[in-house]
């Protein structure tokens, strides 16, 4: 199966990706976790990528599109593949739907994440990352057994730069104006799947399943 996983920063889809690509055998492919990466290893493109994440702002297309293309050419992406976090607006969009023809492959389905702004903000100012594993955890809806403490590998938890007040405000901003005209761009194509986001994780799961086993029929 080709996916894209849509919705506002902090909506669950890296919570939800982890399960669909566990469940579908498919690699996950995260432009912002390809970015944090980077940065990791101190990569010049890493280092530029940061300036704009901290600043809740855009990485330049160019940049994300030659990244998102490269790793669709990889053989594992033969049996299908998850997007999260791309396309991101609809200039991406387009040059997507662009490298999709050319490699003469079609996207099964958008899965369109829905929460409402003010529960975003909470998700994301509460989210801790384990160093170690990379696992996501939350103060409050999915606390670690031990505070700061990766249940997985015992790694300790961190606050990603862009999740303080300021920058999820400023996220949620250019989402609204840049990301969510993709809902219609995708409505358009026949392939958008509307997912409640606003409800506890399992029932998110069980929701995206139930489409996508529509899909895989
Ligand atoms: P990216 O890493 O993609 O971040 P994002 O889109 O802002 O989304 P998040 O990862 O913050 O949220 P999520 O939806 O994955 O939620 P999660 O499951 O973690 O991008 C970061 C930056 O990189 C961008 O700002 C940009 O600068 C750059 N970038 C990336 N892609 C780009 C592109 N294509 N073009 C240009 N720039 C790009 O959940 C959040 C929290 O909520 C967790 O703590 C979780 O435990 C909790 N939670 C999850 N689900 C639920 C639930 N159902 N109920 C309660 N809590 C929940
Ligand atoms: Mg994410
Ligand atoms: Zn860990």
């Amino acid at each position: 199966m080709r996916l894209i996983l849509l919705g506002p920063p902090g909506a669950g889809k890296g919570t939800q990706a982890e399960r669909i690509v566990e469940k579908y055998n498919i690699p996950h492919i995260s432009t912002g976790d390809i970015f944090r990466a980077a940065l990791r290893e101190g990569t010049e493109m890493g280092l530029k990528a940061k300036g704009y994440m901290d600043k809740g702002q855009l990485v330049p297309d160019e940049i994300v599109v030659g990244v998102v293309t490269e790793r669709l050419k990889k053989p594992d992406c033969q049996k299908g593949f998850l997007l999260d976090g791309f396309p991101r607006n609809v200039h991406q969009a387009e040059a997507l739907d662009k490298v999709t023809e050319k490699m003469d492959i079609k996207l099964d389905g958008v899965i369109n994440v829905d929460v409402p702004d003010e529960e975003l903000v909470e998700r994301l100012t509460g989210r801790r990352m384990c160093k170690g594993c990379g696992a996501s955890f939350h103060v409050k809806f999915k606390p670690p057994k031990v505070r700061n403490v990766c249940d997985s590998c015992g790694g300790e938890l961190y606050q990603r730069d862009d999740d303080t007040v300021e920058t999820a405000k400023d996220r949620l901003e250019v989402y609204h104006s840049q990301t969510s005209p993709l809902i219609a761009h995708y409505d358009k194509q026949g392939i958008l799947l509307n997912i409640n986001g606003n409800q506890d994780m399992e029932n998110v799961f069980s929701e995206v399943t139930k489409e996508l086993d529509k899909i895989a029929e």
